[in-house]
Parts: structure tokens; C-alpha cells; sequence
């Protein structure tokens, strides 16, 4: 298999700062190498070049919208690029509003060559904010609805359509943290949500089962995974923690079910935050768990 990895060191979309520092953080914990060791052919396209935290008040309930904007259209160009030649791109985030960049890179792509996308969003929070209900401005809040087009317009059609993707390809996991406003928009788009109670209630194992369900080999599977979806004693190091997260086991299940579908094509690794976190852990978690959602298991499987 053929992987890229491509940084983005931004924390225009956050609330906190530190996210820029992502990427070096999980290339320092080793992802290249845990890569190559499972007969990957790894190339580092080292880290895009975008514009620099201006750290000002929202505008109209965005902050940073330009400087998003601008992110995630280089973003968007490195992503179909791999895609083209037929690598599987790896995002080091990065702070989770990039999703939007990678996400209409991989639809336009799917549109190009007939195939149908999922995506499987890894996540405390919907990240379905409009500048209406956002509590913050924060853009890293808002890349779900953006990417179905409830957003503004340099963010929404930066894949060459609007919507650039359809809810009902989504399946959200883990989620525990929705605001008011955003709550109601969820339930209106439809979006399908595992969140912790279910997981709690059914188990990580049929969570997943259903989240995967439809995947066929036809499916280009996209997985969003932020940093904060795991319970915060395991990932201290993000912007946004919400406790009460996914356990280290169930982390790994839910990568292994993944991988087990043979349909990942492309990842984000998103909202890892050097700055905040202890002794680079976090990030040693998150290779950890992308090994094996690039096949890792203990014993041969069958
Ligand atoms: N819902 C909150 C907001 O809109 C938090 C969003 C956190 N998103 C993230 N990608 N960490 O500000
Ligand atoms: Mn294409
Ligand atoms: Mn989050
Ligand atoms: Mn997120």
C-alpha cells in the first residue's frame, strides 16, 4: 500500500493554540516508521505552508474565517493530488476545521472515479455548528455542517460543489459534547450518531457493526479521527477535552473493525495538541491506534 503524509500546522480553527505543533508531535512519536514496519511504502510530503494565527475575535461568528478558508483550500489541493495518484493520504492535523479540505477532496474524487464515500467521524463533539448556534466562533466546531452546506461560502464550495457531501454518509462515533442550537441541526440533517451512551448501552463492537454496515468494495472509507475523541485520561494532550470517552480497548477495537473492512482510504489525525499534553502520550496513543487501523493485530487473522 501507498501513503502520504501531508502536515498542516494550524490552529486558526481553535479556540486554544498548539494544534500547529501536530504534526511534529506524532512524526516525533514515530508514525512513519510504525507504517513501513507493516510493508507500507510511507513518503512524508512534509507540511504545508499556510497563513499564521492572527488571534482575533470572531467576525460575524467565525473566527479566522479567511485564514480557514485559506488552509483548507491548500488542503483541499494536497489531498486530491495523493488521491490522483493513487496514495492514501494521511492529514497530520491540525485543528479539525481542515476536515472540510480533506472531506470535499475525497467526495470530489469519489465523484470522479464512481465511487461512494463514507465517512466515519471520530469525535467528543458533532462538529455541526453554524455561526448561529456556535458558542465560540471556533471554525474547528463547524466542519461537519460546512461539508453538508450549511456554512458560508468560501468554506462550503471549496470542492467544486455544494453540498459537498450528503449527511446520510456520515456515521459519527463517540460523541458527548453537542451544543443547544446544534443539537436540533443534527437531528434535522439526520446525521447517524453513535455517542456514548449507545456505546455504553450496545458496546463498542455493534456501535461499530452498524457504523460500517453499508460499506461495500466499492466504498472509498474516509475516517476523521480527533485526538479528543478518547477518554482524557488516555489523550490528556487536546484543546477540547470532554470526559467520559472511549477507553484505550475500545479505541483499539473500534481501529481494528476498521481495518478489518479493508475500505480505508484516506485519514485525517486531527486536534493533537503538543502544548497540552505530557511526555508527547498522546501522541504515542494516536500512532498506536493508526497502526492499527493499518492492520495491526496480535494474532494472524483469519
Ligand atoms: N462545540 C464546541 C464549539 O463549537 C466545541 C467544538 C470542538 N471541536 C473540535 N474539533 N475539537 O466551539
Ligand atoms: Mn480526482
Ligand atoms: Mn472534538
Ligand atoms: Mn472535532
Amino acid at each position: 500500500r501507498l501513503v502520504s503524509l501531508i502536515g498542516a500546522p494550524t490552529d486558526v480553527g481553535a479556540g486554544a493554540r498548539g494544534s500547529s505543533m501536530g504534526p511534529e508531535a506524532l512524526r516525533v512519536a514515530g508514525i512513519d516508521t510504525v507504517l513501513r514496519a507493516h510493508d507500507i511504502d510511507v513518503i512524508d510530503r512534509g507540511n504545508l505552508a499556510g497563513p499564521a494565527n492572527p488571534w482575533q475575535a470572531p467576525v460575524d461568528g467565525y473566527r479566522h474565517l479567511s485564514e480557514v478558508a485559506q488552509w483548507n483550500r491548500l488542503v483541499h489541493d494536497a489531498v486530491h493530488a495523493e488521491l490522483v495518484l493513487q496514495r492514501l493520504p494521511i492529514l497530520l492535523g491540525g485543528d479539525h476545521s481542515l476536515g472540510i479540505g480533506t472531506i470535499s477532496a475525497v467526495a470530489r474524487h469519489c465523484r470522479e472515479t464512481g465511487r461512494k464515500l463514507r465517512v466515519l467521524w471520530l469525535d467528543a463533539h458533532a462538529d455541526f455548528n453554524t455561526n448561529g448556534h456556535t458558542p465560540s466562533g471556533n471554525l474547528h466546531g463547524m466542519p461537519v455542517s460546512c461539508l453538508c452546506g450549511y456554512g458560508p461560502q468560501e468554506l462550503i464550495e471549496i470542492g467544486g460543489k455544494v453540498p459537498a457531501i450528503s449527511p446520510r454518509w456520515i456515521r459519527e462515533i463517540g460523541i458527548r459534547s453537542v451544543d443547544p442550537g446544534e443539537k436540533r441541526l443534527v437531528q434535522e440533517a439526520g446525521l447517524e450518531i453513535y455517542d456514548m451512551r449507545y456505546i455504553d448501552e450496545m458496546g463498542m463492537r455493534h456501535a461499530m457493526e452498524l457504523a460500517l454496515a453499508t460499506i461495500d468494495a466499492n466504498t472509498h472509507l474516509h475516517v476523521s479521527f480527533d485526538v479528543d475523541f478518547l477518554d482524557c485520561e488516555v489523550a490528556p494532550g487536546v484543546g477540547t477535552t470532554v470526559r467520559g470517552g472511549p477507553t484505550y480497548r475500545e479505541a483499539q477495537l473500534c481501529m481494528e473493525m476498521i481495518a478489518d473492512t479493508g475500505a480505508l482510504a484516506s485519514l485525517d489525525v486531527m486536534e493533537l495538541n503538543p502544548a497540552l499534553d505530557v511526555r508527547n502520550r498522546t501522541a504515542e496513543v494516536a500512532v498506536d491506534l493508526v497502526e492499527s487501523l493499518f492492520g495491526k493485530s496480535t494474532l494472524m487473522r483469519k
